[in-house]
Order: structure tokens, then sequence, then C-alpha cells
């Protein structure tokens, strides 16, 4: 393991780097038991764990950032805590109620602090919590036994470049989930089902895949692993859908520029429309704000191309950042420190 003043932060993407601890609980016999510390990234799992079988697995993603007077903040970690429970009810697991969930995220940070990287490299720590059934079963059944544990990694940008534009192509062939299936709750397999149109676009040279709503193919839905936005005029406009997960950085956009005083669409958004935005973006906790400077839609050989970074992108991200930062003010109370 790299001892923490080892790490380049300036030049990290968004990867794996072993920290000195996780966090874990295991819940049994109906409870959730006392939480332990770890410096194994090992897991030591049943064969017949139900996570290995029936996808009874789940994940949250969140950051930790040193602002601007050298503290440590993390950014809302209740919101992962109740996208965690939505998932896990859905899922049939046992449900970490927010007071572990936060204490956890809490201690994750606060055991790897020094790897929390400067401000100045604009990089971060990501948070990934993630609840698997551990439990033996060979019939189709809920697990009676999980485990949620939580490791920090220091992370740069997710996509090269960060906040520069990203070239997308639209998938027809696949779909990222079913209409009424699992889209919207953050489970492993929406991102194992992901895999092959990203693949597909990487080796055509996009970088990310726009997927259409999974009924009809006349909605836009999510920008590979990010929600989509755009903007036209003063408005802010994001899809509305029961097969897209909701971003807990779109829902902090949506309110940021509700405070900036633009006009807030969150609702079914054509295909068609891509030829009256002005700023189109990829926005979630990896991606953070992520403008896209074209679309390419293959059925018709047409691409779509934007301004990047757009104004009212730049402010949102702006804004953002700094309340992530500590250099704009938390009116809305989303940072923990
Ligand atoms: C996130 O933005 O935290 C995600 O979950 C995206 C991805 C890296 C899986």
């Amino acid at each position: 393991m790299k001892k923490a003043n080892e790490i380049d932060y300036g030049s990290i993407g968004f990867g794996y780097i072993q920290t000195p601890y996780n966090v874990r609980c295991y819940y049994r016999d109906g409870k959730w038991a006392e939480i332990e510390t770890c410096t194994d990234e090992n897991l030591s799992i049943h064969i017949a764990a139900t996570s290995l079988h029936y996808g009874q697995e789940c994940f949250e993603g969140l950051k930790a950032f040193r602002g601007v007077d050298g503290k440590v903040r993390l950014f809302r970690p209740t919101a992962n805590a109740e996208r965690m429970q939505r998932t896990a009810q859905y899922l049939q697991m046992a449900v970490p109620d927010t007071e572990l969930f936060v204490k956890m995220c809490e201690m994750a940070v606060e055991l790897n602090i020094d790897y929390v990287p400067p401000m100045e490299s604009n990089g971060s720590m990501y948070l990934r919590p993630l609840l698997i059934g551990t439990g033996a079963q060979v019939g189709v059944k809920p697990a009676n036994e999980y485990l949620l544990v939580i490791f920090a990694t220091p992370v740069g940008p997710y996509f090269k470049g960060g906040m520069c534009g990203i070239n997308v192509m639209v998938d027809r062939e696949h779909d990222r989930a079913a209409p009424r299936g699992t889209g919207h709750i953050k489970v492993g397999g929406n991102y194992g089902a992901s895999l092959i149109s990203s693949v597909e676009a990487h080796n055509k040279g996009f970088d990310s895949v726009l997927y259409l709503d999974p009924r009809e193919h006349k909605y836009i839905d999510e920008c590979g692993a990010a929600n989509f936005f755009a903007i036209r005029g003063n408005s802010y406009i994001t899809p509305a859908s029961r097969s897209i997960l909701p971003s807990i950085t779109n829902m902090s956009l949506k309110q940021l520029a509700a405070d900036l005083g633009m006009e807030v669409e969150a609702r079914e958004v054509e295909f068609s429309e891509l030829t009256t935005f002005e700023e189109v973006g990829a926005c979630g906790t990896a991606a953070v704000i992520t403008p896209i400077a074209s679309i390419y839609d293959p059925q018709t050989d047409i691409k779509y191309e934007y301004k990047w970074v757009g104004e009212k992108s730049q402010k949102l991200y702006d804004l953002y950042r700094g309340i992530q930062l500590g250099s704009a003010p938390d009116t809305h109370n989303w940072n923990m420190i």
C-alpha cells in the first residue's frame, strides 16, 4: 500500500487505490452487529451466498472533500443512506438505518483521513458502501445474513480531463434497464448490463453511451452511469422516468438551478429535443458535471454538437463545487463535517 504522501493526487483517475481501513457491519439473527474496523481488502464469502447467485447486491457512491479551510466535508450521506434503503427494500435485503450508514461513512473517512486528496489536486475521497447477501441459499429466496462494507479510495476525474466535453454515442441495441425493472435503484446488475454498450462505444472512439427509454426509444434516459441534463434558455431540463437512477448530484443541481432562478423541468425528454438544447451534460457523484460536446446517432448518422463548457453548466458546477469545498454557503445543509 502506498503511503498517503506518496500519491500524486493531481494525476490519479477514477480507479481503486488502497487505503488503510474499511468498515464492516454484519446482519445476523435478525439484527445488525457492532461496526468492525478492518485492514483486509478481501472478503471471505460462502459459495452459496445470494449476492453471488441471485444478485442480492447493491451499492452507493459518495464523496468527501478537503475544503478551502482544510476541513474535510462529506457530501449528503443521508441521501445515499435513503437511496440504499430503497434499493435494499426492493431486493428484499436487510435495510441499514440512516444512523448506521452515516456512522460507517464517517468512520471510513476519519480512519483514512490522510488519503483525502488536497483541494488543489481537484481530487476527492470516494466512499463505496456495498451491501451483499452473505447467507447461503440455493432456492431463489432472500438471504438471512448480510454484510454492509464501506471502503474509501482517493479519486480524480471519472472522464479523463474533468470538465472537458465528452463524445457520446446513442445505443439503440441495448437497454440498461427494463421499463418496470431495477433502473431506479442502485443494483450492480444495472451496471453489469451496461458493460457491453460502454465497451462497444469505447471501441468506436466514444467516451460514453446515451440510453433511450426501454419501452419506446423515444425519450432520453441516462448517459452511461450518470444522469443526463440539458440547458435551454433559462431552463434546467432532466429526464424523469422509472428506469433512471435518481442521482443525488442531479437532485442537488435541480435545487441549485432553482436557487439561481432557473426553471427546472424534470419530465420525459424527447430525443427529438436534442436539436433545441444549448448545453447538455452528464451528472453524478463520479461524473460530477461533465459537459457533453457531441451526441452521435448511428441510426441517422447525425451528430448533435454543443458548446462546452456552457455558461449555465459552468455556473452550476462552480456553485456545486463551492458548497462541497466550503467556499460557497451551504444553504441546504448538505455537508457533514
Ligand atoms: C457514482 O456516480 O457514484 C456511480 O455510482 C457511478 C459509477 C462509478 C458506478
